[in-house]
């Protein structure tokens, strides 16, 4: 093979290489058809890069002017689905420099002094993945504006609170809900947490060890945004950790996965809800689908599909730390390997979010602007179950210790009546006064108002509580919080 058939075949660098890369390694070694979706970052951090490059006099004003020309009739092109992607290009920075040196020529070659693609493509990854957690941000309080619509048509809805899936006391619905709302609020927390971190510019830490050229990073970090609370430019301290680090995206989907438990949580509750032995709610029919052979089937796939995905999402944390451990400084291409979980892990989140919202809040019609199509809910199944398993016994203790008897006692005395009542098949507010003051003679007419279902309810009235006057205070701080 001559000389210019090697250049034309192997990669940008190749004078040096004296054999062409195999189909098989080109294959293996390259990235481009995944992270060709970071091409916008790479172009936004390019043009900030240039900018600074100019304005250091390292670079001419006409060549950012020409790189400016150039990077627009890319962003066209690739809009447009007419950039021509090459795999002997290896990846998006290298496939983006080469166009734009053919449009722009001379230019197009002076973009990456001063840079390397190891600060490049660890900015890149990071520019995307801060306007991600963005969108996810947004997603995670929609999910929890829908649950909270919901729970707020729900306060005095009871249902059964469940120990080791036993029934153990009466809640109320609205509750039940908000708890996954504060769950949903703290993985809202975390992101804008990783958030902080991940917004930082490792642009300038070169190949590993910085470079010769005069740059102004600082200067780059507020053209991309790459600034704290006070407007301070966020510019990493270590080239060798600038380069190398990953950290931000195995928190990310440290994040990510936490939240993925916390919707499969959710899940398993709406599955079991769904079934004919719960009948608590209902899900509309667009989220579930027939069985091939039952025709009464009508299956809850996407919480299955939900949790299933959690395990995906949560082996995308174990790929990506795994891929960290055994690391010397400064950058080697296994981190090359960090692309496609992440961006798995974005898009399944994002997702997941955008369903569940839909389908427990509902959409909105766009003739009514209510919101119609969320889950509906079954008052009288979740009453009716929370009638049996005497759900009310804690409360027969706790009205004991009120009358003086020590809260072991209370516990005993109660067992008993419990025990009778179900060999009565009755409940223990279906037992005649006279019986319930058998177990003790301290029992009195009041006690029926302390077995009832709402009556239970309601003396949970401490912060936190089940009560419906806590519920409701919590339901108005949730719509302070989330502005709505
Ligand atoms: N495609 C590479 C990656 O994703 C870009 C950095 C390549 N750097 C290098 N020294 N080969 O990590």
């Amino acid at each position: 093979m001559s000389k210019n058939q090697l250049d034309q075949k192997s990669q940008a660098w190749s004078a040096l290489f004296s054999e062409p890369m195999s189909d098989l390694v080109k294959r293996y070694t390259s990235s481009v058809f995944f992270d060709k979706r970071l091409w916008q970052s790479d172009i936004q951090g390019s043009l900030a890069h240039a900018e600074m490059l100019a304005a250091q006099k390292i670079i001419s004003s006409q060549d950012f002017a020409d790189i400016q020309r150039g990077m627009a009739q890319i962003t066209d092109e690739i809009s447009k689905g007419q950039f021509d992607w090459k795999l002997d290009l290896e990846d998006v920075h290298l496939n983006i420099e080469a166009r734009l040196t053919q449009i722009v020529g001379d230019a197009g070659k002076r973009l990456h002094t001063g840079r390397s693609r190891n600060d490049q493509v660890a900015t890149d990854v990071r520019l995307w993945l801060v306007s991600e957690i963005d969108l996810i941000s947004a997603l995670l309080n929609d999910l929890q504006r829908s649950l909270v619509e919901v729970a707020e048509d729900h306060v005095e809805v009871i249902l059964p609170g469940f120990t080791h899936l036993q029934v153990a006391q009466p809640v109320s619905f609205a509750h039940h809900l908000l708890a996954y709302v504060e769950m949903f609020a703290r993985d809202a927390e975390r992101m804008a947490d990783v958030r902080r971190r991940t917004n930082r510019l490792p642009l300038g830490s070169a190949a590993l060890a910085g470079t010769t050229y005069p740059l102004d990073r600082e200067r780059v970090a507020k053209s991309l945004g790459m600034v704290d609370e006070h407007g301070q430019a966020c510019v990493s301290q270590n080239s060798l950790d600038g380069v190398s680090d990953r950290d931000f995206a195995i928190e990310f989907t440290a994040a990510a996965s936490l939240c993925m438990v916390h919707i499969s949580r959710l899940s398993e509750e709406l599955i079991l809800w769904m079934s004919q032995n719960f009948g608590f709610v209902k899900i509309a029919d667009r989220f579930t689908t027939g069985s091939s052979i039952m025709p009464q089937k009508k299956n809850p796939d996407v919480p299955e599909l939900a949790r299933g995905k959690t395990g995906r999402v949560v082996g995308h944390l174990m790929g990506l730390i795994t891929l960290m451990k055994g690391q010397p400084l400064a950058y080697n291409k296994d981190n090359q390997e960090d692309k496609e979980p992440l961006f798995d892990t974005v898009d399944t989140l994002k997702d997941t979010l955008r369903i569940f919202s839909e389908m427990i809040g509902g959409q909105i019609n766009v003739l009514s602007g209510k919101k119609e199509g969320g889950m509906t809910v079954n008052a009288e199944a979740m009453q009716a179950a929370a009638k049996k398993g005497y759900a009310t016994a804690t409360d027969l203790a706790d009205y004991l210790v009120k009358k003086g008897l020590p809260f072991r006692d209370a516990h005993e005395v109660v067992a008993h009546a419990v025990k009778t009542a179900q060999s009565e098949n009755l409940d223990l507010s279906e037992l005649p006064l006279a019986n319930l003051q058998k177990f003790n003679p301290a029992i009195e007419k009041d006690v029926f108002e302390c077995l009832s279902l709402v009556g239970s309810l309601k003396a949970r009235n401490t912060l936190g509580g089940t009560a419906p006057d806590q519920v409701r205070l919590q339901i108005a701080s949730h719509h302070a919080r989330l502005g709505f």
